[in-house]
């Protein structure tokens, strides 16, 4: 009796350490606070564990899902990225402690996708964001997502029609992804839906020209091993060209 419960005692330590080095106790609140608040009504499963943050499976009390990205506190990992926040006018005051950049990711996140929904661009909607926690549309068929563009491969020219047109939407409103790749998009029924925004910048960013062509570069190379080609100078030209006034 006494042996069982002291392992019943392990492994509800052990338990508790799990969930504590998954949430830490300021993202336990925030989360209970979204369940409080009635967007929420459960946390279910890790989608992703990424070095810069976790992204997880959510029930709203409709019954509905949603996505949840956590952006991770502890990694030194955003001072290597702070380029992307320096660079922007939005977020010039920024303190470089890893609280306040973890924070400043999920801000950056929401408002990019703010403008990509304005934009009618294929992303997440943005639901909400508190802190370093960022809510955002489940993008996802059944009870999982979509799968990478990474692991299906493309399947048709018109998937990388929609993507560029996507850029452009995007530059037109201002934006440049930044970390474009076939591992930033999911394939959805409908098209192929960008995700990933938290390192987007706007296109006052004096680098913005060069990520642009990045993000152009790498698309069309990973379209080319599938025979699908399109000239590298001419989509950045039909991306960054104003559109005609009415
Ligand atoms: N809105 C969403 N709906 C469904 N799944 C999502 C959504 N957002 C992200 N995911 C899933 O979580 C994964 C990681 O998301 P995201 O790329 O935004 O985070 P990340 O931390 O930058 O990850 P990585 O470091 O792997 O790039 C995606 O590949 C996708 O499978
Ligand atoms: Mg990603």
């Amino acid at each position: 009796m006494t042996k069982k419960r002291s392992k019943d005692s392990r492994v509800l330590k052990a338990e508790r350490k799990v969930e504590s080095e998954v949430f830490d106790r300021a993202t336990l609140q925030i989360l209970s606070k979204l369940i409080k608040k009635g967007i929420l009504q459960s946390v279910d499963f890790p989608i992703s564990t990424g070095k810069e943050a976790n992204v997880f499976r959510a029930t709203t009390p409709e019954g509905g899902y949603l996505a949840v990205k956590i952006y991770k506190i502890e990694t030194s990992f955003f001072f290597r990225r702070s380029e992307y926040l320096e660079g922007d006018p939005r977020f010039k005051k920024i303190k470089n402690n890893e609280f306040d950049i973890a924070i400043a990711f999920a801000r950056k996140e929401f408002k990019n996708l703010q403008i990509c929904e304005q934009a009618n661009v294929h992303s997440p909607k943005p639901i909400f964001v508190d802190k370093n926690v960022m809510v955002m549309t489940f993008i996802g068929e059944g009870e999982l997502p979509y799968p990478t563009m990474n692991i299906l491969g493309p399947t048709s020219e018109a998937e990388l029609d929609s993507i560029i047109s996507d850029m452009k939407k995007m530059y037109s409103a201002g934006l440049v992804h930044t970390d474009l790749s076939e591992y930033n998009i999911l394939l959805a029924k409908d098209a192929p839906y960008l995700i990933d925004f938290g390192q987007a910048v706007v296109i006052r960013h004096p680098r913005a020209k060069e990520f642009l062509e990045r993000d152009v570069r790498n698309i069309l190379h990973y379209f080319a091993k599938f025979g699908y080609k399109k000239d590298f100078d001419q989509v950045v030209k039909f991306i960054i060209e104003q559109q005609k006034e009415q």
